[in-house]
């Protein structure tokens, strides 16, 4: 019995017998000898058969064989220098599972709505397949790193009855006789309730935003991972960000060389990741912009463009902190010495990225986080179990959320955040 083997476990089977289980990639002839390239999700490898060596049905059934064809080989695992992985297979059979069709994606050079609509069957592409498992890779250090730090996973609710970020972008839906339900925008207010109960926790999940914005950076859903510490202020929260962001970044670079490299991503920029971290004044930022020509005024968020200027004049992520009330979601501390300012820090990644962390200090004062919720014609009832926090034993605390698909965009330096989510979700894409 030829037992089956995964091709990225194929080197410890050197000269033995295999069988693969997996789809035709490419095929090419030079008429006497048959090359087939087949990947199984692990890997790609290239089967080699010549004439007279195998049984003719065998060296016949390459013409039959059609690209994404699913087909099971045998054959003989030989080391070569020159194959991508360094090993071949020496081919004796093959069993045909599926002829596929015509395959719609083919090695030549397709658009981008093409493939998006075709994007169930583009993940079988090298750069999407490299894109995503360097994100598998992500979201195991972004674990790694919390588990290791003693911190507990609480996940929150996805149908939630309190608006978490802001009212201009939120899914909405009748929820039996309650009332309406909302699409988290965010995990946080459940956070500040589990932190209560265990200190540090976090939560990691798809959020949702119905953003009317149509750019490289949006989605409308993503998915996003949120920490909250219980006496953490501002500060403490800033560092522990740094140490994230250093250990997912030196993480990947340790265990996607190949896919990064695929990608033709330049790794000595990645290198540089190491905390700590500049760190700015939003005050300062917008007299940065406005010298540099930006249309920005002091009190508005910063846009797009702003961050971009700002994160490509640094190596490093660099923290923007303390943005005015106003441009903030009610939620913040307020600022010890100027009330127009609160307590907060967006990170923005290098290389013109922008933002891929937003964290604050939490208002942790019962009366005034009444007024905010009043001036910003929130329902206060929807946020009574919140308030109660403010009430029970009420302690300093912080938290962040980081943006998977940000995060993944900037590390494989890809143009757009589509390719960073296996399905997309924008405003103009639903299929497939
Ligand atoms: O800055 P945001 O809106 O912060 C919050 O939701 C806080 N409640 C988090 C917290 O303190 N617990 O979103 C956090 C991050 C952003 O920095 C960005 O990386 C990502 O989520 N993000 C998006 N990613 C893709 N598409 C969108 N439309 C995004 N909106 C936010
Ligand atoms: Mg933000």
């Amino acid at each position: 019995m030829i037992s089956h083997c995964y091709i990225e476990d194929i080197g410890t089977h050197l000269g033995g017998e295999i069988l693969l289980k997996g789809w035709l990639y490419n095929k090419r002839s030079k008429g006497k000898i048959h090359f087939l390239l087949v990947r199984d999700g692990t890997g790609i490898i290239q089967c080699v058969m010549s004439e007279g060596e195998v049984s003719e049905d065998v060296f016949n059934t390459y013409d039959k064989l059609t690209q994404e064809s699913s087909l099971e080989v045998k054959g003989k695992v030989r080391e070569d220098k020159r194959a991508p992985g360094g090993y071949e297979l020496e081919l004796s059979d093959i069993k045909i599972i599926q002829i596929a069709e015509d395959y719609p994606i083919t090695p030549k050079s397709h658009g981008t709505a093409f493939l998006m609509d075709h994007r169930h069957l583009w993940l079988r592409s090298k750069r999407q397949h490299a894109i995503l498992k360097i994100r598998n890779e992500l979201v195991f250090a972004i674990r790694d790193f919390f588990y290791r730090n003693k911190f507990i996973l609480v996940d929150a609710p996805i149908l939630t009855g309190a608006i978490g970020e802001t009212a201009s972008t939120l899914f909405e839906t009748q929820y039996y006789d309650e009332g309406k339900a909302y699409l988290a925008q965010t995990g946080q207010l459940y956070n500040e309730a589990a932190c209560m109960a265990f200190g540090k926790i976090y939560c990691f999940g798809p959020t949702f935003r119905a953003e009317k914005s149509k750019t490289r950076r949006h989605l409308t859903e993503f998915w996003q991972v949120e920490a909250e510490m219980a006496y953490y202020e501002q500060e403490d929260n800033l560092e522990l960000q740094e140490k994230l962001v250093e250990y997912i970044i030196s993480w990947v670079l340790k265990k996607n060389k190949k896919e990064l490299e695929l990608l033709e991503r330049d790794l000595s920029k990645l290198e540089k990741i190491i905390a700590p971290f500049p760190k700015i004044l939003y005050d300062d930022a917008v007299k940065i912009l406005k010298k540099e020509g930006g249309d920005i005024e002091w009190g508005s968020d910063l846009g797009g463009d702003d961050e971009t200027i700002l994160s490509n004049m640094y190596e490093k992520p660099v923290f923007v902190c303390n943005y005015p009330k106003k441009a903030r979601a009610f939620y913040m501390k307020p600022h010890p010495e100027r009330e127009d300012l609160v307590l907060c820090a967006d990170l923005l990644a290098p290389e013109g990225y922008g933002e891929i962390i937003g964290g604050s200090q939490r208002n942790d004062d019962y009366d005034s986080l009444v007024q905010r919720i009043k001036e910003e014609n929130l329902p206060l009832d929807a946020y009574e179990w919140f308030l109660d926090l403010r009430k029970y034993g009420s302690v300093p605390h912080s938290g962040f959320g980081l943006g998977v698909e940000r995060t993944l965009a900037w590390i494989c330096k890809l143009p757009h955040i589509r390719e960073s989510i296996p399905f997309p979700r924008m405003l103009y894409r639903l299929y497939p």
